[in-house]
C-alpha cells in the first residue's frame, strides 16, 4: 500500500486546488472542475455526503478525492461514488489502492466505517478510464440510465455499476 485515506480539512484547500488545476485538461471531460469550491465541500460534508482524500504516504501529496454522494440509510444503506484523480499521480495505480480503502470503509460496519451495503458507479460511455476502475474494484455492470446526469451543459447517458457488501473480497460476515 502507498496511499492512507482520510477526511478532508480546511488546511488541505490550497493543495487541493493546485492539484485540481494540475489536473483540469484531465478532469473537464467528465466532471465539473472548480478549484476553489473546496470550502463548499467541506461545509456539505454530512449524512448524505462524505468525501475522502486518498494521501501518496510518501511526500503527503493529494491523489484523488472520492465524495461518497446520495447516502441513503434505513433498508437502501446506498450510495453513489464520485472520484477524480490528480497529476502526477494518474495512472500509477495509486488512485486504485484508494479506491479499495474507500469502498473497505463503506461497507465497514458503523460507526468505525460507514455501515452501507451497496455502492453505485455511473459513467458517461465513452469514459473508459473509469469504466475501468469500476470493473477493477469488482463492480457489476448493472445497466444504462439515459440522461442521468447534468454535464458540461448537457444530460449525459451513464453507464450504472454496482457492488453489494456481499460481494467484497475481505469483509465480514
Ligand atoms: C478515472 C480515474 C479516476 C482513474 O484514475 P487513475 O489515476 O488512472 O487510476 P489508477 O492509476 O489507479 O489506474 C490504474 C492504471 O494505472 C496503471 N498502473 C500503473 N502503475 C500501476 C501500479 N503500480 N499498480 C497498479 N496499476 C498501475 C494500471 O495499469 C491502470 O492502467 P489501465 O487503466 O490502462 O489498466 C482518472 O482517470 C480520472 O480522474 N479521470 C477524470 C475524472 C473522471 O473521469 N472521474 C470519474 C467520473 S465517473
Amino acid at each position: 500500500m502507498r496511499v492512507t485515506i482520510r477526511e478532508p480539512r480546511p488546511s488541505d484547500a490550497e493543495a487541493h486546488r493546485a492539484a485540481v488545476l494540475r489536473s483540469v485538461a484531465l478532469l473537464s471531460p467528465w466532471n465539473p472542475v472548480d478549484p476553489d469550491g473546496f470550502h463548499e465541500l467541506l461545509r456539505q460534508q454530512g449524512p448524505s455526503l462524505r468525501t475522502y482524500l486518498i494521501i501518496n504516504d510518501e511526500d503527503g501529496g493529494i491523489v484523488g478525492k472520492c465524495n461518497v454522494a446520495n447516502i441513503v440509510r434505513a433498508r437502501f444503506r446506498n450510495a453513489t461514488l464520485g472520484y477524480d484523480s490528480y497529476l502526477p499521480y494518474t495512472g500509477t495505480g495509486r488512485m486504485s489502492e484508494g479506491m479499495r480503502l474507500i469502498v473497505d470503509r463503506c461497507f465497514a460496519p458503523y460507526p468505525d466505517g460507514l455501515g452501507l451495503h451497496r455502492l453505485e458507479i455511473n459513467v458517461q460511455p465513452d469514459n473508459s478510464r473509469s469504466i475501468a476502475m469500476a470493473k477493477r474494484l469488482g463492480f457489476r455492470h448493472e445497466g444504462f440510465s439515459p440522461r442521468m446526469l447534468w454535464i458540461n451543459d448537457a444530460w449525459r447517458d451513464h453507464e450504472r455499476f454496482a457492488l453489494t457488501a456481499e460481494e467484497w473480497p475481505g469483509l465480514e460476515s
